[in-house]
């Protein structure tokens, strides 16, 4: 079997949410595993456990084309206890969920960008800000192995059932940890596991692009972290918080998969 290389991948998961995004239509439901009933492509997990009733904020306030094509796994807006005046950054940001609820608690004086590689989703994220009315959120078109920000520029990183797509999970995290500034932290929703996927199983680009088989076993998962000189690293699942399993060593054994709730610092210099 041949290793499909980075880009490959990244033109994969363009295509799926790509046609998400265009075939999108407000009365049916997607997730992030399942864009129809038709394509599943996710192997036997709970979508329900893992996609459904994600934030604990209020969202009534947002369009169904925002609230409609919410793509993610859990709620990084709860877990960013964000504040007046803050820059925030979401990777993948789709049609823009998380950065409008970011938007509107950081507030005028704040700052929120955007970063998406996929152009129908910059499009959909663009009508939606001029629906929702937020000046103060900006969408921006690249990759987030080469974020197209500055230097220690950023208070905190959301993100939302994206990095587990990436083919290099190691310059996401030095990349993340390039654009915060010093005490900058990130929150982050994502999908992990417990053991760890075959070569066979990643090789499915189906479950890959829905959000499976490119999650990571926690251990390794926390060691691009550290590898990035993150601190402070926490990892829990959100059905079941009260356990911390950034300590844990790497599983045996068939991959569980997981939608955990990831907290991390990097230091002040
Ligand atoms: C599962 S959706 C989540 C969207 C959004 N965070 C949400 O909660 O609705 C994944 C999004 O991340 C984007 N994406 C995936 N991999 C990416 C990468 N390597 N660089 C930039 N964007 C990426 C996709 O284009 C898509 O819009």
């Amino acid at each position: 079997m041949n290793e499909l290389t980075a880009d490959q991948i990244h033109e994969e998961v363009k295509e799926r949410y790509g046609r998400l995004a265009d075939e999108f239509k407000v009365d049916v439901a997607s997730s992030c595993c399942s864009p129809n009933a038709d394509e599943r492509g996710c192997c036997d997990v709970d979508e329900d456990a893992l996609f459904s009733n994600l934030y604990s904020a209020d969202t009534s306030w947002l369009p169904e084309d925002v609230t409609g094509l919410s793509l993610g796994c859990g709620d990084p807006i709860t877990l960013a206890d964000l504040e007046p005046g803050q820059t925030v950054l979401d990777l993948g940001s789709g049609a823009g969920i998380d950065c409008f609820m970011a938007a509107r608690q950081v507030g005028e004086t704040g700052h929120v960008i955007g970063v998406d590689m996929t152009d129908s989703m910059l499009e959909k994220a663009n009508r939606n800000k001029e629906k929702v009315g937020l000046a103060n959120v900006e969408f921006r078109k690249g990759q987030i192995e080469a974020i197209p920000v500055d230097n220690d520029s950023v208070d905190v990183i959301l993100s939302n059932c994206v990095i587990n797509l990436s083919p290099d999970k190691t310059a996401v995290f030095q990349e993340a940890y390039r654009v915060l500034k010093p005490g900058g932290r990130l929150a982050v929703s994502d999908m992990v596991t417990l053991g760890k996927f075959t070569p066979e199983e990643r090789a499915d680009m189906a479950a890959w692009t829905g959000c499976i088989t490119g999650a990571e076993d926690v251990a390794d998962y926390v060691g691009f972290m550290k590898a990035a000189g993150f601190t402070d690293i926490s990892v829990r699942d959100k059905n079941n918080p009260d356990v911390e399993l950034a300590d844990s060593l790497a599983h045996a054994g068939e991959a569980k998969v997981l939608s955990a709730r990831v907290t991390a610092v990097k230091a002040q210099g």
